[in-house]
């Protein structure tokens, strides 16, 4: 008798809290995201660094296929930016912004990213297709300094 008073009890106060949110999202956390980043590199080392407002993940993929997931409720105003460093050269990618044309493109809850010899490409769920969105930046070449005999 007295659970289900409890019980009734912690309806009315569900529903009074309900009626008083006009957004469910303002006491539960947003809808599940997950972002992909595919090391698609020829033999090489792919450094992932991806941030968000209060999340840092770092991973190295040392070899081609190696990927790197990660989910997270998103709310209004979440991104995850992700800087890559290879030989190749580094990028740094806007992952995931939340309430952009990007999510539409990315055509679900997960945006892929595929990380080649000549750029970084999102994956489109939707046309089940790639496309080039980021150039490396191209590493500055090594200049070696010239070892002169000098003699005093
Ligand atoms: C995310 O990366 C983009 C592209 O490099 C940059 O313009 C933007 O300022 C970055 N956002 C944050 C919050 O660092």
């Amino acid at each position: 008798m007295k659970g289900t008073i409890l019980r009734q009890f912690s309806y009315s106060l569900l529903l009074l809290v309900f009626s008083i949110c006009p957004s469910t999202s303002d006491i539960f956390p947003g809808k599940k995201h997950f972002v992909r980043v595919v090391n698609d590199l020829e033999a090489k080392r792919l450094d992932v660094h991806c941030y968000s407002a209060d999340d840092v993940i770092d991973r190295t993929l040392s070899t081609k296929g190696e990927q790197l997931e990660f989910e997270f409720r998103s709310v209004v105003n979440t991104y995850w930016n992700c800087s890559m460093n290879s030989v190749v050269g580094h990028v740094e990618i806007e992952a995931y912004i939340s309430e952009d044309p990007l999510i539409d493109e990315c055509g679900g809850v997960h945006c892929i990213w595929n990380a080649r010899e000549d750029g970084i490409y999102l994956y489109r769920i939707k046309h089940s297709d790639y496309v080039k969105k980021y150039d490396w930046i191209p590493k500055p070449l090594r200049v070696r300094s010239i070892k002169r005999n000098v003699r005093p």
